[in-house]
Parts: structure tokens; sequence; C-alpha cells
């Protein structure tokens, strides 16, 4: 089949890249590489540096006519989104919108969108299921709610299926400290350089830590299953921010200082995100429970 993948240079997209030529398919990448790295991106996928609000947008996807697309491009700073809400926008709202209206013109069968647990806001119960109510507290997560509608609208309008996928805390090898799910990739960096790891709050908070790996099997599943479904992706596991980091101190046996500093405004207390619609519908849940990912990561990855 023939896939583009958008934001396919990013952490989450270049895996998704990789599993998609394994398993003999054609692959075409749009990235404007910004914080997404040519390293990470497979050498055989045919790769144009783009930024997906660009006007030629269409004219690129009416010549490869991809069947599936995969939209993961987005901007993924929660941070950023408060000091920049306009670029917040323009990249995931308006971003979108124009490769939607691409879609339609190209003929896309599916768009499969990487969405966030940022479009609940603070929890009300647990887990969080997809019924639960979508109070973002960021700009950030206002502005995945806003590209979630847009494509059931799109949907509603011409037809184009989507599926929307809502990970809960990403990691895993090539992950920038930056992300969401960042928290993984800096204490990976600490323990690396042997610096004490820092924790804000109590470290008694928790969130749902799910592989990489399986955010792509997740994603291959959302490309055959029943449309125009909205399904967490998730292990329906809370780990606090202390546990993680005695785990990933034993698998990497460095002893460290961990540091305790004030908490984070704005900071959740506690998210975990039921997986179970994911298993009702594609069939699909996670492989790895944290601490074999964590090892998968620390031990055997390459970074490949
Ligand atoms: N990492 C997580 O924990 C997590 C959690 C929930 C949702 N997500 C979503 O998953 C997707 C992938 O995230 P990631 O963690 O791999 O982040 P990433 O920053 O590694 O990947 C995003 C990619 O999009 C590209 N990009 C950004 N703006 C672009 C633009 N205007 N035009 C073209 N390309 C652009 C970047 O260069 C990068 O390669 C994002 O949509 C993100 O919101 C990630």
């Amino acid at each position: 089949m023939e896939f583009l993948v958008t934001g396919g240079a990013g952490f989450i997209g270049s895996h998704l890249v990789d599993t998609l030529f394994e398993i003999g398919n054609t692959v075409y990448v749009i990235d404007n590489l910004s914080s997404g790295k040519l390293e990470n991106l497979n050498p055989s996928a045919s790769f144009y540096k783009m930024d997906i609000c660009d006007q030629n947008l269409c004219e690129l996807l009416c010549n490869i006519r991809p069947e599936v697309v995969f939209h993961l491009a987005a901007q993924v700073s929660v941070p950023c989104s408060i000091q920049n809400p306009y670029e917040d926008a323009r990249v995931n709202v308006l971003g979108t919108i124009n490769l939607l209206e691409a879609c339609v013109k190209a003929g896309v069968k599916r768009v499969i969108f990487s969405s966030s647990a940022a479009v609940y806001g603070v929890p009300i119960y647990f887990p969080i299921n997809e019924a639960h109510p979508l109070h973002a507290i960021s700009h950030y997560g206002v502005s995945k709610v806003a590209a979630e509608e847009y494509i059931k609208l799109y949907q509603r309008m011409y037809g184009t299926n989507y599926v929307i996928l809502r990970y809960a805390n990403v990691y895993g090898p090539r992950q920038d400290a930056e992300g969401e799910g960042g928290v993984v990739s800096i204490f990976a960096n600490r323990l690396a350089s042997k610096d004490a790891l820092t924790i804000f709050g109590s470290g008694e908070q928790t969130r749902d830590f799910i592989y990489v790996k399986d955010v792509v099997r997740a994603n291959l599943a959302a490309a055959t299953c029943s449309p125009n479904l909205t399904i967490n992706v998730s292990t329906g596991e809370a780990t606090s921010i202390n546990k993680l980091a005695q785990t990933m101190i034993s698998i990497t046996n460095t002893s460290v200082e961990v540091i305790y500093q004030p908490e984070r405004q704005g900071d959740i207390q506690h998210s975990v995100l039921s997986p179970q619609l994911a298993w009702e519908v594609m069939g699909w849940k996670p492989n790895y429970k944290l601490e074999d990912g964590l090892k998968d990561m620390l031990l055997n990855s390459t970074g490949q």
C-alpha cells in the first residue's frame, strides 16, 4: 500500500515509517524538520521537506496519491503552545485543515491522526475513557481538540474516513527530551552522563507510559479497523515518577542522586487512560509493560 506520514522524521513518526517499510509498503514523508531529524528518517522514504501549511501541499498529495495518511506533524510542546499560541494553532489547526483539504482532493481513503491525552485536561475519573469530557488546560490540548473536530467534519462533509488515536505518554528511542512524555528521555540522558535526576513535587504524581513500538502497532491497526472512531492508546497503568526513576536506575545499574524541586504549576497530578476500546475495536493491547519497554530502550536499542 502507499502511505504518507506527516512528521515522519520525528520520534514516533520515524518508528512508524521504519515499520511500514519492514512490512513492504511504499512510504512518503512530509516533515519541515522543525523538531524532526534527518538521521531518524528511513533512507528508503520518499522525503519532502515541506511545512504542512504550505500551499503546495495539495499539489504534492495529488501527485503521490497515498491511500492512507498518518498525520503526526505537529507543534508538540505544551509550554511552547502557551508561550506562542499563534504558532501552535498555525501548525496544529491550520496545518491540519490544509492537509484535510489536500486529502479530499487527492482522494485519500483514511486519515489516522495522532491526538493526545492533553485533550482531557484535569481528569474527573479514572481510568479516562474516550467519553471523558474534553476540558483541555493548554493551548496544545485545545489545538488537538480543534484538529479532531475538523477531521470529523471532513468525514461528514466529504466522506474522508478517519481514526483518531489519543496517546498517553509515549517513550522510546529517538525521543527528544523536549517532548510531551520527555521525562523518560530526560532521565535516560541524565543516567547516561551519571547526573542526578530531578523530580518536581513529591514524585508521587502518576503517568501512563506507553512504549513507542506499541504506538506504532496501534497506528497499523488503525489502518484496517472500522473507521471513524476515537481511541485511547495507553497501558491503563499508572506509574509514579518515583517508581519510574527507581526502575530506570535499577535497569541501568547506575547510582545517581534524586533531587526534589518544587512542584511545577499546571502539572496534572494523575493521568491514566483506559485502553479497553482499543482492544474491542482494533484487537490492540500493549505488548510492553513499562519495565520491558525501558529495558528495550535502555539496553537493546541502538536508536534504530
Ligand atoms: N510523544 C508523546 O508522548 C505524544 C503524546 C501524545 C501525542 N503525541 C503526538 O504524536 C505526534 C508525534 O509526536 P512526537 O512525540 O513524535 O514529536 P516530534 O516532535 O518528534 O515529531 C513531530 C514531527 O513533526 C514535524 N513538524 C512539526 N511541525 C511541522 C510542520 N509545520 N510541517 C511539517 N512537519 C512539521 C517535526 O519536524 C517532527 O519531525 C504529534 O502529533 C504529537 O502531538 C505525542
